[in-house]
């Protein structure tokens, strides 16, 4: 089987109120596996829920390819295959979830109730499905949103940004969905910038920043580049400084001294060093590079750290478009 996702240069500009164009998602590549969750990373105004809007078919690329399941972007046949949870679901707030599960599945010519209620009892909504969903919190509407999305038994799902605004059981609990939804062999696209989440479920990851790809691959593969940190206890200024130019001294202070390597190297020279000029070794520590670390990184001369937006995408008018 082919890839569940592919684009090429995929772009989609704006234009702005002074005519001139900008653009969102800027030659975009990107290659998903079936069976993988894929994490889609990236700053707020990156980009992230444009791309998936073509995917979707909903809204037009300005030029480049899309290929879902094998099928151009947008392909009705392809479409019963998906599913998708927007960014915002937007729910009648008097029907109950059970109501809504049943609004959902009406929309594919299904009446089939107790499918329905297999559901929410999946979700963990078994208890509460005759309440309106006013009275559900952000996670169990949530949960509702990821029920809803099963309804038609998808290969592929779009969730675009599931975690946002959760509390961490909620997070907890979508995370350990997803997990399951990968064990039935569908392939999950998550958009986020929930990076621990990221972390802990999904197989493959690209980073978009400014509309482009920065980074694309397996968490492994990216996160390489680990450290070990040794802290150390009696140890002298002179010891530090003799250190310094060769090793990465972290702080010393009140002779606790931490000092870390890259994880290719072995610590014993250091250990036995510190141990030498007398020092007293508390622990040797490998610390896998973070997704955050990598993530700044790939980012990075942004000020997404302030989460401050970026000026030109902010000029961009709501809906006029551009086909140059
Ligand atoms: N209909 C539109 N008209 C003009 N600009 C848009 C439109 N939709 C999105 N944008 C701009 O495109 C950029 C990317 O938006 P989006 O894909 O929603 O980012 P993300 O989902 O990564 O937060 C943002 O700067 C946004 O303001
Ligand atoms: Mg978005």
């Amino acid at each position: 089987m082919g890839l569940a996702i592919e684009t090429r240069n995929l772009v989609k500009k704006y234009k702005t109120r002074k005519g001139s164009s900008i653009t969102v998602v800027d030659n975009v590549d990107l290659q998903v596996e079936p069976g993988e969750i894929f994490g889609f990373l990236g700053p707020n105004g990156a980009g992230k829920t444009t791309t998936i809007k073509i995917l979707l078919g909903i809204i037009y690329q300005t030029s480049g390819d899309a290929f879902i399941l094998g099928k151009e972007a947008g392909d009705i046949a392809v479409h019963r295959e998906l599913s998708y949870l927007p960014e915002k679901p937007y729910y009648y707030e008097h029907m109950t979830g059970l109501e809504v599960m049943q609004f959902y599945a009406s929309l594919f010519g299904m009446k089939d109730i107790a499918k329905c209620k297999s559901l929410l009892e999946r979700v963990n909504l078994g208890n509460d499905m005759n309440r309106p969903i006013s009275q559900y919190s952000k996670g169990m509407q949530q949960r509702v949103g990821l029920a809803q999305s099963l309804l038609n038994d998808p290969k592929l799902l779009f969730l675009d940004e599931p975690t946002g605004g959760l509390d961490p059981i909620a997070h907890i609990e979508i995370r350990d969905l997803i997990l399951q939804f990968r064990e039935e062999g569908k392939t999950v696209f998550i958009s986020s910038h929930e990076l621990s989440d990221v972390e802990r479920i999904c197989d493959r990851v690209a980073i978009i920043n400014k509309g482009a790809v920065v980074a694309q691959g397996r968490l492994e593969e990216l996160l390489v580049g680990g450290r070990i940190e040794v802290t150390a206890n009696n140890c002298t200024t002179e010891l530090a400084d003799s250190l310094r130019d060769s090793h990465n001294l972290v702080s010393i202070n009140h002779g606790r001294m931490i000092v870390d390597i890259p994880d290719s190297k072995n610590p014993n020279d250091l250990v036995g060093a510190i141990a030498k000029a007398g020092g007293e070794i508390v622990s040797v520590i490998p610390r896998r590079k973070r997704l955050e670390d990598f993530f700044l990184e790939a980012v990075s001369g942004d000020n997404i750290a302030k989460g401050r937006h970026q000026p030109s995408m902010l000029e961009a008018t709501e809906t006029e478009e551009t086909d140059s």
